[in-house]
């Protein structure tokens, strides 16, 4: 990477120019003047790999396009690559180049993250690189970074949240309009807040992804995806909302973690029902909500937008400011 003495531009790579790459494209071009004195640096987008290069990006200059993403990723002169076109390759691959070759990254990918963040985190260590991930978990809500830094001097027992807004979304409509919930199902997909294989919301793996680096960075244990006790919204039924309506519950997909006496992490996702006065089951739409316990704090509450372009990008460009800071 080079120096911020050495350059007073902050050469930037995208690895995706989707719903999020294109909210941080126009963001960082629109707005390069106000991140310049900012940080001393100018941002400069040096690329925006995607597959198709003929298809217009709004706010994304044509020419910046590029399908081949290894090569933005081998650029010595590139400093930051974000990494937003998401699965497991050949991001994973490429956010393993720019780590081995001292570049900082920024990823949005929780499945990603969740699987090999202490084995990438280990490669920038040993690179000098820098990894940085908040957008992967709650989007714009800044959960990370209170639980890495904010309460590092704090003891956190316990995390509780609803961290899928899709899911919720879902379970919203059911319980406050009386959608049937295979139509709420439907209805989400349409509206384009499920994912086109919708398994990963439906199934609890997002939330599973996400809980597994929320306890990870909470404790510094290794939670292993697999080891996330993990249930899914697409078993619950008709009966099941009226049930929980009949007792004044509410449905959730709630995600949480502890960590026992043993100092062993429990993390779990699962549909709970709550009473209507709980914090989390007044999460309407697709808003994500987490209550951090701590020994000294005591329950800290975090509530925002979980998705979404323009709100990814804010945790996306936060990391991109980290990451352009000088160490
Ligand atoms: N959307 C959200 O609200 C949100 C919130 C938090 C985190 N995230 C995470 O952010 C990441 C991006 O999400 P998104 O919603 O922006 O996805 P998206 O709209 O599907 O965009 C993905 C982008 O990556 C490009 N891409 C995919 N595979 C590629 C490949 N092999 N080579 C080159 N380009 C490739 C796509 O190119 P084409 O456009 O040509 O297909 C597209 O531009 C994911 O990890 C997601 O989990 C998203």
């Amino acid at each position: 990477m080079s120096s911020p003495a050495a350059s007073s531009v902050l050469r930037v790579a995208l690895l995706g120019g989707g719903t999020v790459g294109a909210a941080v494209a126009r963001r960082l071009l629109q707005h390069a003047d106000r991140y310049a004195d900012q940080l001393g640096r100018r941002p400069e987008l040096t690329g925006v790999a995607v597959r198709d290069t003929t298809r217009a990006r709004d706010g994304i200059p044509p020419a910046l396009l590029t399908t081949d993403a290894a090569a933005l990723v081998g650029d010595p002169a590139t400093d930051v690559v974000v990494e937003v076109m998401g699965g497991l390759e050949p991001a994973g691959s490429l956010v393993e180049t720019a780590l081995r070759r001292g570049a900082q990254v920024v990823t949005a990918n929780k499945q990603l993250v969740a699987r090999r963040g202490e084995e990438l985190h280990a490669i920038a260590r040993e690179h000098g690189a820098g990894l940085h991930y908040e957008a992967a978990v709650m989007a714009a809500v800044p959960v990370l970074a209170v639980v890495r830094e904010s309460m590092a001097g704090d003891e956190i027992t316990a995390l509780r949240g609803i961290v899928n807004g899709s899911t919720n979304y879902v379970l919203d409509l059911v319980a406050r309009e009386g959608v049937p919930f295979a139509d709420a199902v439907r209805q989400a997909g349409e509206l384009g807040y499920l994912e086109a294989d919708p398994t990963e919301d439906l199934e609890g793996v997002d939330a599973a992804a996400k809980v597994a680096i929320l306890a990870r960075t909470a404790w510094g244990t290794s939670v292993p995806l697999d080891a996330v006790e993990t249930q899914g919204i697409s078993g619950l039924t008709d009966a099941d909302f009226a049930a929980a309506a009949g007792r004044g519950e509410v449905l959730k997909l709630v995600a949480e973690a502890r960590r026992g006496g043993d100092g062993r992490v429990h993390a779990r996702v699962a549909p709970t029902a709550l009473p209507a006065t709980d914090p989390l089951a007044q999460a309407r739409g697709g808003t994500n909500v987490v209550e951090i316990d701590a020994v000294l704090a005591g329950t800290v509450r975090l509530v925002g937008a979980g998705a979404g372009g323009d709100e990814t990008a804010s945790a996306v460009l936060g990391d991109v400011v980290r990451a352009a800071r000088p160490r």
